[in-house]
C-alpha cells in the first residue's frame, strides 16, 4: 500500500503508532511500577561466602544477621534469604503456614535414608503422620516407658564415668551420650537392646556404624552439587550411603517382620507389652513395613544427635560456669529428698514425674544452652508461590527461606544487652519458676503446626540424664582453657568432641 498517496491510510498508520508509543509507555511505566513495588531483602552476599566461612558458618551469620535482620544470599540455583526476625519467623512457621514447607528440593536429599517419613514430606501425607505421632507421644504408656528406659541408660552411662572417674581418666563425654541415646532411643522404637555404648551385640554395632554414616552421607548432599552424578555412577560418598542404607533398612525390616510374627503366633495378646512404638504403630497403622521403617527412621533421627548433643553442651557451660552447675547440684539433691548416690539405679529411681517437675533451675539451664547452642541451628523451608513477609519485602515461588535459631539467640534486639551470656535465670520468674518465652523468639524446638513433636519428651530426657549425672558427678574440662567449636553440619555438635575430667561427688 503506498500510504504517502492515501491520507487515510496515513492517519491510520499515525494513529497506530501514537497508540502503540502510548501503551509502550503505559506497560513501561506498569512494569517499574511493578519493579518498584516489589522490594527485595537486601543482598548480604553469596553462597560462595558460606563456603569460604565453613568452618565458622554460624559465626559469619550471626553477623550478617545482627546488621540486615533479614538478608539474601546469591546462589546459582536459587534466593536464599535467611531471617532472625520474630515477625518473619512467626509468618512462616504459622500465619501463611501451607506456603512454606520442605518441597521437592528437601524430600529429594532425604528420602533415600527417610522415605517418606514426617521428615520428608508436606502436605496431607505430613498430616497424617502428625495426628497419630501426635496421639501416640502424648500417651501416658510411652511416657513411663522411655522415662524407666532413660534412666537405666543414665545409670549404665554413670557406671562407665564412674570408672573413669576412679582411674583418674578423660573421657570424651559427647561421644558416650550419642551412643548412650541411640541405645535408649532404639529401646523406646524396638523394645530391644542395642548396646553401642559397650559394643556388646555386633549386629548392633554394625547397624550403629551404618545409621551414623548413612545420616551423615544424607547431610552431605546438601553440599555436594555432584551427589547425583555420583549416585548414578555409584561411586563415593554416594556409593556408602547406599550401602549403609543397606545395612540399616535390613536389620530394621528384619526387627519389623520379627515383631508381626511374634504378635500373630501370641496365642495370648495381653501378654504382649505394647509399650514400644514399634507395637503402638503396628496396632494403629497396620502392618506395612515400609511406612514402619519410616516413622521410626524419623523418630530415632529427630532424637538421637538433637538430645545427644544438647546434652553435651550442656555440660560444656556447666565447666565454663562452676557455680551453674553447683546450682544445680543443689536443687536435683533437695527434689530427690537427698538421696543417697552411692547406688545409681536408687538415686536413678527417685528422679520420678514429680521430682523433676521441681526442678526449674536444670530446666532453665537447659534451655538456657538451647538458646545459645541449638541442636538444629538453621532450619530452612521452600516458598511455595510468591508472597511478602511482614518486614515489606517479597519473596518468589521456589526461593529458600531459612529461620536461624543459632543467630537468633545471641541477638540483642531479642534477649537484651546481654545476650550473649549464659544466665539461666533468665527463664525463670521472682518465684523461681521456668518462664517460656515466645516459641517465634526461641525457635530451637521450631514453632507453629510443625513444633518439634518431641520437646516435652527431650526435656525429660534430658533432665533425667543431666541429673543422674551431675548428681553423681563433678564436671570439669581436661583443659580448662579450652573453648570449644561447633562442627558445621545440620545438627550443632561439638567438633573433636568434649573432653572432660569426672570427680566422684561422694567421695568415692
Ligand atoms: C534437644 C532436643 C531436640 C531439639 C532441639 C529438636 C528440634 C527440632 C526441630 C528444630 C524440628 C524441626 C525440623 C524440621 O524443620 O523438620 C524438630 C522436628 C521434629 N522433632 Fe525434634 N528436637 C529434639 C528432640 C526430639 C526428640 C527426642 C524427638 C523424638 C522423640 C523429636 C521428634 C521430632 C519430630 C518427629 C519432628 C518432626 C515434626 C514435624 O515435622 O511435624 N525431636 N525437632
Amino acid at each position: 500500500m503506498d500510504f504517502l498517496s492515501n491520507p487515510m491510510a496515513m492517519s491510520s498508520a499515525a494513529l497506530a503508532i501514537i497508540v502503540s508509543f502510548l501503551g509502550v509507555q503505559i506497560l513501561a511505566r506498569k512494569m517499574k511500577k511493578d519493579k518498584r513495588k516489589k522490594k527485595y531483602h537486601p543482598i548480604a552476599g553469596t553462597t560462595f561466602n558460606q563456603l569460604l566461612n565453613f568452618h565458622r558458618l554460624h559465626h559469619y551469620m550471626t553477623d550478617l544477621a545482627g546488621k540486615y535482620r533479614t538478608y539474601r544470599l546469591l546462589s546459582p540455583f536459587r534466593n536464599e534469604i535467611y531471617t532472625a526476625d520474630p515477625a518473619n519467623v512467626e509468618y512462616i512457621l504459622k500465619t501463611n503456614f501451607d506456603n512454606y514447607g520442605k518441597g521437592c528440593y528437601n524430600y529429594v536429599m532425604l528420602k533415600d535414608l527417610l522415605g517418606d517419613g514426617i521428615f520428608t514430606v508436606d502436605g496431607e501425607k505430613w498430616r497424617q503422620q502428625r495426628k497419630i505421632s501426635s496421639h501416640e507421644f502424648s500417651t501416658r504408656v510411652l511416657r513411663d516407658f522411655s522415662s524407666e528406659v532413660f534412666r537405666k541408660s543414665a545409670v549404665k552411662l554413670a557406671h562407665i564415668v564412674s570408672e573413669a572417674a576412679t582411674s583418674n581418666r578423660i573421657i570424651d563425654i559427647q561421644d558416650l551420650l550419642m551412643k548412650s541415646i541411640l541405645d535408649s532411643l532404639f529401646q523406646v522404637a524396638f523394645g530391644i537392646e542395642l548396646d553401642s555404648m559397650c559394643g556388646s551385640n555386633e549386629e548392633g554395632r554394625n547397624f550403629s556404624n551404618a545409621f551414623d554414616d548413612s545420616s551423615s552421607m544424607t547431610v552431605f548432599r546438601y553440599v555436594d552439587i555432584f551427589w547425583r552424578i555420583k549416585k548414578f555412577l555409584n561411586i563415593g560418598s554416594e556409593a556408602t550411603l547406599k550401602k549403609s542404607t543397606k545395612i540399616v533398612n535390613d536389620f530394621v525390616f528384619k526387627l519389623i517382620h520379627n515383631k508381626i510374627e511374634q504378635m500373630k503366633n501370641s496365642k495370648d495378646e495381653s501378654s504382649i507389652k505394647r509399650e514400644d512404638i514399634l507395637s503402638r504403630f503396628l496396632r494403629v497403622t497396620g502392618d506395612d513395613p515400609t511406612y514402619l521403617r519410616d516413622i521410626i527412621l524419623n523418630f530415632i533421627i529427630a532424637g538421637k544427635d538433637t538430645t545427644a548433643a544438647t546434652i553435651s553442651w550442656f555440660i560444656y557451660m556447666l565447666c565454663k560456669h562452676p557455680a551453674v552447675q553447683e546450682k544445680i547440684v543443689k536443687e536435683v539433691k533437695e527434689a530427690t529428698t537427698n538421696k543417697d548416690i552411692s547406688n545409681y539405679a536408687d538415686f536413678a529411681a527417685a528422679i520420678g514425674e514429680e521430682a523433676l517437675e521441681k526442678m526449674n533451675f536444670l530446666h532453665a539451664a537447659i534451655t538456657e544452652t538451647l538458646r545459645l547452642y541449638p541442636a538444629v541451628p538453621v532450619d530452612t523451608k521452600i516458598c511455595f508461590s510468591d508472597d511478602t513477609l511482614p518486614d515489606g519485602y517479597n519473596v518468589k515461588k521456589g526461593d529458600m527461606v531459612a529461620y536461624q535459631p543459632y543467630a537468633m539467640g545471641r541477638m540483642k534486639f531479642i534477649w537484651g544487652d546481654d545476650a550473649l551470656e549464659f544466665k539461666p535465670e533468665r527463664w525463670l520468674n521472682e518465684d523461681g519458676i521456668f518462664q517460656p518465652e515466645s516459641p517465634f523468639k526461641f525457635t530451637a524446638f521450631q514453632a507453629g503446626p510443625r513444633i518439634c513433636l518431641g520437646k516435652e519428651f527431650a526435656y525429660r530426657n534430658m533432665k533425667i540424664f543431666s541429673a543422674v549425672l551431675l548428681g553423681c558427678f563433678q564436671f570439669k574440662m581436661s583443659d580448662e582453657n579450652k573453648t570449644v567449636n561447633y562442627r558445621t553440619m545440620i545438627n550443632l555438635h561439638i567438633d573433636g568432641g568434649l573432653d572432660v575430667r569426672v570427680f566422684h561427688r561422694n567421695g568415692n
